[in-house]
């Protein structure tokens, strides 16, 4: 059986792109990443790619028209290679009706709070705001929404301590792990 065909989407460290990628090289993942795309060109997560032979896309969605014009160049890119899922992670866009009209129910996010409470691009501090104690890690299923769709897995962990960057490590700890444990769903059809 072929392994399954990936595109993980980035905009930042990519440390969550790095979880995936080891899990493809040292065989917990049936999957191989084919494509990484980052709409912030000279974001750390393109030198990640770099290290692991990953052919990356980096572009700036200011040099197009539209959304619907960037995605259609994504489309047809995800479909040459082949690819069977794709995975946000730390995408810090909304997809729109091109791209997920093209992958129903084969695109996935990953989010830092448990949803749906805290969504958006500031979870964890949000959450901290809140006075909250079992923070957590999301993965789901991506709709036209911020950060909505049906949820796949969840993981959380309790602290109620007051340093954010301890946090911080907890959760994206967490989000590695519960990364590679969705994606085996996906391939497994598990979900
Ligand atoms: C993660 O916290 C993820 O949940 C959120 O963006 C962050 C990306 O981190 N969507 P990294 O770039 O994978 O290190």
């Amino acid at each position: 059986m072929k392994r399954v065909r990936l595109a993980v989407f980035a905009s930042g460290s990519g440390s969550n792109y790095e979880a995936i990628a080891e899990a493809c090289a040292d065989g917990r993942l049936d999957a191989e990443i084919v494509l990484l795309v980052c709409d912030k060109p000279g974001a750390k997560v393109l030198e990640r790619a770099k290290r692991f032979g990953t052919e990356s896309f980096a572009f700036n969605p200011k040099d197009y028209e539209s959304k619907a014009a960037y995605e259609t160049l994504l489309v047809r890119m995800l479909q040459e290679r082949g690819v069977d899922f794709v995975c946000l992670a730390g995408y810090m866009r909304i997809v729109g009706p091109t791209l997920l009209g093209a992958f129903e129910q084969r695109i996935v996010n990953i989010h830092p709070s448990l949803l749906p409470s805290f969504k958006g691009a500031h979870a964890i501090q949000d959450a901290v705001d809140y006075g909250v104690k079992i923070f957590g890690v999301t993965t789901h299923f991506v709709d036209e929404t911020l950060d909505g769709g049906r949820i796949i897995d969840q993981g959380a962990v309790v602290y109620e301590g007051s340093d954010i960057e301890e946090l911080t490590n907890l959760i994206h700890n967490i989000e590695h792990k519960l990364y590679v444990k969705t994606i085996n769903k996906l391939i497994n059809k598990k979900y």
